[in-house]
């Protein structure tokens, strides 16, 4: 597979990296995340590992040990529970980097995921484990996905893929598909994907339109990588607080600028349900309660978007 296309020598030029931006759908930077702000990020990860059992209990890598996975999702409640993310952006020198390179303050969108790829063994039939864009089901919400990896991760142990130029081509997920909405076979042609060798302090910034995938672990350690959203504070913020107040057809949200937002539900609010999956908006409106935190994005007065904070 072709490497990524290195854009590090560019931060610090907004022009040079839009154009990127546009061509590629994607900036790979090397080397740009303290050290030690990864590390502490990684180290809530290797806890993790090491209180399931699955690493030794000294271990300095995740090196599976062999004991069964059955308790090892793939992706961590306890650090939700936790809101890792919140530490790990409010590192003086992770919020300087972002500064820097988006020109402004970074605005961070609560829709994260930290996720543990366990080694596969055995037989696989496809070399990615999941096509998708995230601006499918993002209600045009103009974030960034940052890609950070927390070890070394080389072609064995898979990472993160991305269907270079493909950012061009519109949503290719089936929207008959319901409620995976997957990118079909065949959608996505295998000569397009580009990857590298991630290192921890790398990153992968990338648009809500390119599809991507992490690609399967054939190595024998756990893939350790966090997701979170960014956006330039200047930028069209989505609605990002807690519920105040929900109807069968609007919803109230103490917004993070300290306004009240009223918005209108319809049958075009597409109701986001903690899985990611489209939920009916009667569901959705007796599944809400005050106080529960969310993310509406809107047009004018019509909420495109309502979802839980993850
Ligand atoms: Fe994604």
């Amino acid at each position: 597979m072709q490497p990524l296309w290195d854009a590090t020598h560019l931060i610090g030029d907004a022009d040079a990296l839009g154009k990127v931006m546009q061509e590629r759908g994607y900036w790979f930077f090397r080397d740009v995340l303290d050290a030690g702000a990864v590390k502490r990020m990684r180290d809530r990860y290797m806890a993790f590992l090491r209180d399931g059992g699955v690493i030794a209990a000294d271990a300095d890598e995740p090196i599976w040990n062999g004991a069964p996975l059955d308790n090892i999702p793939e992706k961590i409640e306890p650090l939700h529970e936790q809101r890792a993310w919140r530490s790990f952006v409010a590192e003086p020198t992770i919020h300087a980097f972002f500064t820097r390179l988006l020109g402004v303050a970074p605005f961070w969108i609560p829709s994260v995921e930290y996720r543990i790829t366990p080694p596969r063994k055995g037989l696989v039939n496809d070399f990615l484990t999941g096509r998708h864009q995230d601006g499918f089901a993002n209600g045009g919400i103009e974030l960034l996905t940052c890609w950070v990896p927390l070890t070394d991760i080389d072609g064995e142990v898979g990472g993160l893929a991305m269907a270079e130029g493909l950012q061009k081509g519109g949503i290719l997920h089936d929207l008959n598909d319901v409620p995976k909405h997957r990118i079909p076979d065949g959608a996505i042609p295998d000569d397009v994907w580009h990857r590298s060798d991630y290192r921890p302090g790398d990153l992968v910034m990338f648009c809500p339109e390119i599809p991507h995938s992490g690609m399967v672990n054939r190595s024998d350690k756990f893939r350790l990588s966090v997701d979170v959203r960014v956006m330039p504070i200047t930028g069209k913020l989505p609605v990002v607080g807690n519920v105040v107040e929900i109807g069968s057809d609007y919803v109230v949200t103490a917004n993070h600028d300290g306004r009240d937002v009223r918005l209108i539900l319809d049958d075009n609010t597409y109701c986001r349900g903690i899985t990611g999956a489209r939920i009916p908006l009667p569901d959705m409106v007796e599944r809400v309660q005050p106080g529960d935190p969310v993310i509406v994005s809107f047009e004018g007065e019509h909420a495109v978007l309502l979802r839980p904070q993850r």
